[in-house]
C-alpha cells in the first residue's frame, strides 16, 4: 500500500511572516490528524516547498513536526563555479527531504530540456533527496492526441539515469500544463487514465518502479481533492495555489487520508 503524499509548491510567493505562519497552521493541522486518526500511517505524508531562501526558516518551523521540507528546484552539478545556483547538498544541509524538478515552469519559462531534467534528478537522488519528477503536456499536445507520447518522453529522460536502489526515493508528478494554475482540473478519469499509463511505462522500465508514487498536480483544490484522490493510481498531490492558504491546504491534506 503506497501512502498518500501531498505537497505544497508555494512557487515565488512568500515571505518570512507568511513561513513562519502558515507552516505553523499546518504542521498543526496534520499533528491533529495523527491524533485523531485510528491509523497513523492513513494520514498522508505532506511537505512543503517554499521558495529557496525561505526554506531554512520553514526547517526551524517544522522541526520535530511531522511536515517535511522540500526545494522547488535544484541545480544539476553538484557544486562549483555556478553563480546563484542551489546544489542539493546545499538542501539536504538546511533540512530538505523532497526537491520538485523539471516543473512545467521551469521547462517553459527557463527552457529546461528532459535532459537538464533527468541530470537533476540524478545528482538530487545521489545526494539522498526524493525527487519529484514533472511530467504533463499542454493543451495542444492534448488536443492532437499526443498525451501519451510526451509523458513518455519526459519519463524516460529521467528514468533512464537512475539506479534500481533509487526508486524508493522517486515520486512522480504529473501536472497536466492546462490545468496549473487555470482553475481547469482534470477530470478523475483523465488524471486517472494519465497515472495509469505512467504506472505502466514504471512498471516496463523496472518492477521496482511501479511502486513509486504519482502525484496529480493542476489547480486540486478541497473541492475536486477527493474524486481526485479516489481512483487507484493517484497517490497524493503537488498543491500550487491552495497550499497558500492553511485551512485549503489541509482539507486537500484530509481528503488524502485512507
Ligand atoms: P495550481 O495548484 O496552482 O494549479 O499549481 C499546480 C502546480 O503547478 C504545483 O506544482
Amino acid at each position: 500500500m503506497r501512502r498518500k503524499l501531498v505537497v505544497g509548491n508555494w512557487k515565488m510567493h512568500g515571505d518570512q511572516a507568511m513561513t513562519t505562519a502558515l507552516c505553523a497552521e499546518i504542521a498543526r493541522g496534520v499533528k491533529q490528524a495523527i491524533a485523531r486518526a485510528a491509523d497513523p500511517a492513513s494520514v498522508a505524508e505532506v511537505a512543503l516547498c517554499p521558495p529557496h531562501i525561505l526554506i531554512p526558516l520553514a526547517a526551524t518551523a517544522l522541526a520535530d513536526s511531522e511536515v517535511a521540507v522540500g526545494a522547488q528546484d535544484v541545480d544539476a552539478h553538484a557544486n562549483g563555479a555556478f553563480s546563484g545556483q542551489i546544489s542539493a547538498d546545499m538542501l539536504v544541509d538546511s533540512g530538505c527531504r523532497y526537491v520538485i524538478v523539471g516543473h512545467s515552469e521551469r521547462r517553459t519559462h527557463y527552457h529546461e530540456t528532459d535532459a537538464l531534467v533527468a541530470q537533476k534528478t540524478a545528482t538530487a537522488l545521489a545526494a539522498g533527496l526524493s525527487a519529484i519528477v514533472c511530467c504533463g503536456e499542454t493543451m495542444a499536445q492534448r488536443q492532437a492526441e499526443r498525451t501519451e507520447q510526451v509523458v513518455e518522453r519526459q519519463l524516460a529522460a529521467a528514468l533512464d539515469g537512475i539506479g534500481a536502489a533509487d526508486f524508493a526515493n522517486l515520486v512522480i508528478a504529473y501536472e497536466p500544463v492546462w490545468a496549473i494554475g487555470s482553475g481547469v482540473t482534470a477530470t478523475p478519469t483523465q488524471a486517472q487514465q494519465a497515472h495509469h499509463f505512467i504506472r505502466q511505462r514504471l512498471a516496463a522500465h523496472n518492477p521496482r518502479a511501479a511502486t513509486c508514487r504519482i502525484l496529480y498536480g493542476g489547480s486540486m483544490k478541497p473541492q475536486n481533492a477527493a474524486a481526485l484522490l479516489a481512483n487507484a493510481d493517484i497517490d497524493g498531490g503537488l498543491i500550487g495555489g491552495a497550499a497558500l492558504q492553511a485551512s485549503d491546504f489541509l482539507a486537500i491534506c484530509n481528503a488524502a487520508a485512507t
